[in-house]
């Protein structure tokens, strides 16, 4: 099937590693124009040298940006221009219950993963309608779905951006603009190792790991690349007639309808 992403300009956030940067390489393996935003600019860079290595093709580029702040965002779309599909992408919020958090994080958690989308979706869309072209996919957690144990602030934000989603997928689509969300189960990437290595536990991350791929139906944790075969389809020309949707990718461990 052609996706139609070859020489696209995409746009992945908070893609220097993990599900982002494999985001950024599946568009980039199509043809695309990738350009990966994210704070740190050495491991920004280190990305750009994998996904060109890997991928073959030059047209990678980098743009520091810290999601949370709303200056950065507009040097951000200023520094890359009119974007064909947007990945939005964030780091992930604290774990932890209700008397955990202050209004101060609260605030950050709502920058960080709320405000991000609607800063970045205000940005991008002008240049979309002009061209009467574009895709717009959220990175989110299976949160969006089924509240998640000791992750109050995904539990809290990832179900809003559902519902932003919805609306805005009524608003844009008659410009050709179709906007999805996509909330992965257990992938293996820095911050799911980090989580393991904070538990204390006698065994190692690998075999707790293993155990809990053990319990999902297909048998293991997902890679970031399974992830990011949904991501490159939903946010590419082949689709043509899917908006304001939502997709669980979690090798079936969740079973809510
Ligand atoms: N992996 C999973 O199984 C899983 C499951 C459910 C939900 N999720 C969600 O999916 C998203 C990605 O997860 P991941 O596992 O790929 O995480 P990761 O490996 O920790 O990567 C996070 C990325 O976000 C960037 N980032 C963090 N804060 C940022 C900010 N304020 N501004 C700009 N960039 C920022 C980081 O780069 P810098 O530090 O350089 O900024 C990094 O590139 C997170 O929101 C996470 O909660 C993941």
């Amino acid at each position: 099937m052609d996706l139609g992403v070859k020489d696209k300009k995409v746009l992945v956030t908070a893609a220097s590693k993990g599900l982002g940067k494999a985001c950024a390489k599946a568009y980039a393996e199509e043809g695309a124009h990738v350009v990966i935003a994210s704070r740190n600019k050495s491991q920004l860079e280190r990305a750009v040298t994998e996904i060109i290595e890997q991928t073959g093709n030059a047209k990678v580029e980098v743009v520091v940006c810290d999601l949370t702040k709303s200056q950065d965002i507009q040097h951000m779309i200023q520094a890359v221009g009119p974007v064909d599909i947007l990945i939005n992408n964030a780091g992930g919020p604290p774990a932890g219950k209700f008397n955990d958090f202050d209004d101060d994080d609260w605030q950050h958690a709502f920058e960080l993963l709320l405000m991000n989308i609607i800063r970045t979706v205000r940005a991008v869309t002008p240049g979309m309608r002009e061209q009467q072209f574009g895709r717009i996919v959220n990175i989110t957690s299976s949160s969006m779905k089924q509240a998640l144990d000791g992750l109050l602030l995904s539990n809290t934000f990832r179900p809003a951006i559902v519902g932003l989603s919805k609306s805005l997928s009524q608003e844009l689509a008659s410009d050709h603009i179709l906007i999805n969300s996509v909330g992965p189960g257990t992938m293996e990437t820095d911050r799911i190792r980090d989580i393991y290595k904070q538990q204390p536990s006698d065994e190692s991350v690998e075999e707790r790991m293993q155990k809990a791929g053990a319990n999902i139906p297909i048998g293991c944790i997902g890679q970031p690349e399974e992830f990011a075969k949904a991501i490159l389809f939903l946010g590419s020309a082949a689709n043509t007639y899917i908006t304001g949707q939502t997709l669980i990718v979690d090798g079936g461990a969740m079973k809510t309808l």
